[in-house]
């Protein structure tokens, strides 16, 4: 297993290109099953996570053809309703193929995901909302079997505004009979993109990104040309550590709406964060106050930045509080951050951190995406040198991401197992 090594210590300054959102590109690949023209999207980033998408698509019929950041796909020939589970449990977005797959083939057989380290993070939103569409579903052995004879349209109320599960959902309505609306729907930038995807390729979606979306079933849907929009939880994480390293980084290519919770954040910390249309530049300062969060859904201060802004908190002035609102167990980097020296403690789904003057480098254990970068980071203000292990989970959600600091001013290196 590859594992990284940083020297720390080191002022981050100069200009990094934000790359295509992972969690945009997931379920808007997945969305061209819902057609059998062909399906052309760019600045699509270059991942495990994306990687896997592709095998899974392939698995179920269509032909993909890639040429760098620009992924086509065509889905006419889709003629396999199974995701099985040694796909699936490499990454569980793939049950975002259960709302394509029921709409063209009117069946599906998808493995159950699993937990993961964040969470048990079930999908019963999912199956009961497609249930409501006129799915029958089943579980048996590990895995969803659900068959329609045709889905129709449903007014569907999410208990929790899930990001997939909307995204699921939305994909299972646009081909079903008649009006479907989607209550208590998650907000996030990544679900108006699919919906602004799935709306080229002839849905009729009508305010996506507000919790009430309504979705007029068609007939089909033909073939469109997308951009993925930028990842907002890398330019969170670069944006983080021109602060943590009292830098001066200009993120590119990069959608600054998308991160007012963040920009918001660290300004008040006191890092001085300017916007451009595409750009956001953070200047790091001396003193790094500290600052409470709460993790929400959009547009509140996103889960998957928790960790990176804990890394930040550690080496602040005083005393910060953060809560985990959205899984039950997404406290794991503490722990690693606690062998850098971190004064960090957790009580339920709150984390009470003092910040110390530094860390100091050690060999520390990634778990998952975002703990990962969270090490980084340590890794990156820490005195002396840090060692990541295991950073598969690194390269699932980030792209190239030792080029990218490197190129900013780090010492930072890939150890190839
Ligand atoms: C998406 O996961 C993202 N992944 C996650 O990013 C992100 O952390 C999460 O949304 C929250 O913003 C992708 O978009 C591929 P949820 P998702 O369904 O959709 C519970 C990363 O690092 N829940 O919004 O799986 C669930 O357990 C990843 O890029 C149910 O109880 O998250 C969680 O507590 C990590 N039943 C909460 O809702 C369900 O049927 C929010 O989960 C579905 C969800």
């Amino acid at each position: 297993m590859d594992k990284i090594l940083i020297e720390g210590g080191r002022t981050l300054n100069g200009e990094v290109k934000i790359s295509g959102a992972k969690n945009a590109a997931l379920p808007i690949l997945v969305s061209a099953l819902l057609s059998d023209e062909v399906n052309t999207f760019t600045n699509v980033p270059d991942l495990k996570d994306i990687e896997s998408t592709k095998i899974l698509l392939k698995h179920l019929g269509a032909r993909i053809d890639s040429d760098k950041d620009v992924v086509q796909i065509d889905a006419a020939g889709l003629n396999n309703h199974e995701a099985p589970y040694d796909l699936v449990r490499k990454m569980r977005a793939s049950v975002l193929v259960l709302g394509p797959l029921l709409g063209r083939l009117k069946k599906a057989r998808v493995s159950l995901p699993g937990g993961c380290a964040i969470g048990e993070r079930p999908i019963n939103l999912h199956l009961k909302g497609l249930a409501q569409l006129g799915a029958d579903i089943k579980l048996k052995h590990g895995y969803v079997e659900a068959t329609t004879k045709g889905l129709k349209g449903a007014d569907i109320y999410l208990d929790i505004a899930t990001v997939t599960g909307t995204e699921n959902l939305m994909m299972g309505a646009v081909l079903a009979d008649g009006v479907t609306i989607i209550r208590n729907a998650a907000k996030e930038p990544e679900v108006v993109a699919l919906a602004d995807v799935l709306n080229q390729m002839g849905a009729k979606i009508k305010d996506a990104g507000t919790s009430v979306i309504t979705i007029n079933g068609v007939e089909s849907l033909h073939g469109t040309s997308f951009s993925i929009i930028p990842d907002r939880i890398e330019a969170g994480t670069f944006m983080v550590a021109s602060a943590l390293t009292k830098g001066d980084i200009t993120l590119t290519d990069c959608a600054p709406m998308h991160l007012g919770a963040c920009i918001n954040k660290l300004k008040l910390t006191g890092a001085r964060v300017t916007v451009g249309e595409k750009k956001i530049r953070v200047v790091g300062k001396d003193e790094i106050e500290s600052v409470d969060v709460k993790t929400q859904p959009y547009p509140g201060f996103p889960t998957d930045m928790q960790a990176q802004f804990m890394v930040l908190m550690s080496i602040a002035t005083g005393l910060s509080l953060i809560s985990e609102t959205i899984f039950e167990n997404r406290f794991i980097h503490v722990s690693e951050l606690k062998r850098m020296g971190a004064d960090i403690k957790i009580s339920g789904n709150a984390a009470l951190i003092k910040g110390v003057p530094k860390l100091l480098g050690a060999p520390v254990m990634a778990s998952d995406l975002r703990a990962s970068a969270s090490l980084i980071l340590a890794g990156l203000v820490a005195h002396g040198q840090t060692e990541v292990n295991r950073v598969y989970h690194l390269d699932r959600g980030y792209q190239s991401i030792e080029a990218k600091f490197s190129r900013l001013g780090a010492a930072i290196k890939r150890i190839k197992a």
